[in-house]
């Protein structure tokens, strides 16, 4: 399997010529790499406009949100439909920064499914805000995984990707990284909650991990915490630092 490597932009760059400059420094590297697959998560604003720069397959575009409903009067919302009909194939939800503004699970549960049922591949963000010594923690993220997937069938997992990213560990004010290790038992626990829910023959539902990871780091993610990629937020707004951490998951066996 290809490794899949998500850059989500967040609320950068701050035009669109930026924005442009950044997309195609990217795609100048994903577009030699046969074994990984780039997505860039970009602002919705910039997305028609870099849609027209994502030629070819290697590196192509997802979203960092989406509503709930295809239609409606939500204003300022943008729907999983849209998305779609822009030729977008992934979607992130459930974003910890999201959940701090009022995202519950039940929210992130609406989201997922609307977001399977106009055809995204919904990247799923689960996480702990921090660990304990007596693994609460654990119970936590498998809840935030059961919670997130109700409703949502065997053949529908298909259009998940799990990534976990320690609250603690993302982003500019995160504590420490984590350590490939704290990443591993967390793909085992997805793995295990799964398996759990939807049985030993569940299939593979790719599992990222993500939180401050750079180019000194990914690799060791890659190869020890047993993911099938990556979910990039500093690190991917940095056309150079991010064309390092592909071509390192490229040679990652
Ligand atoms: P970070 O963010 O890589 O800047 O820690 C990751 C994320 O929020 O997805």
């Amino acid at each position: 399997m290809k490794k899949l490597i998500i850059g989500n932009w967040k609320m950068y760059p701050a035009g669109v010529k930026e924005a442009r400059e950044k997309f195609v420094a990217i795609k100048k590297v994903a577009g030699t790499l046969k074994n990984v697959q780039t997505v860039v998560c970009p602002p919705f604003v910039f997305v028609g406009d870099l849609k027209k720069l994502a030629t070819g397959h290697r590196c192509v575009l997802g979203a960092q949100n989406a509503w709930i409903e295809n239609d409606g009067a939500y204003t300022g919302e943008v729907s999983p439909a849209m998305l779609s009909s822009m030729g977008l194939d992934y979607v992130i939800i459930g974003h910890s920064e999201r959940r701090v503004l009022g995202e519950t699970n039940e929210l992130v549960n609406k989201k997922v499914i609307a977001g399977i049922k106009a055809g995204l591949t919904v990247v799923l963000c689960v996480g702990e805000r921090e660990r304990d010594t007596d693994g609460e923690y654990m119970k936590y993220i498998a809840n935030q995984i059961r919670l997130a997937l109700v409703g949502v069938s065997k053949k529908d997992l298909s259009n998940v990707i799990i990534a976990y990213e320690p609250i603690w560990a993302v982003g500019k004010n995160s504590i420490h990284p984590a350590t490939t290790n704290d990443a591993l038992e967390v793909t085992i626990l997805v793995k295990k909650t799964l398996a759990y829910l939807y049985g030993k023959d569940v299939g593979t539902v790719p599992i990222l991990y993500g939180g401050s990871v750079d180019a000194k780091n990914c690799a060791e993610f890659l190869a020890k915490s047993h993911v099938d990629g990556l979910l990039v937020g500093r690190s991917s707004l940095d056309a150079t630092i991010f064309g390092e951490i592909l071509k390192s998951a490229e040679k990652v066996k």
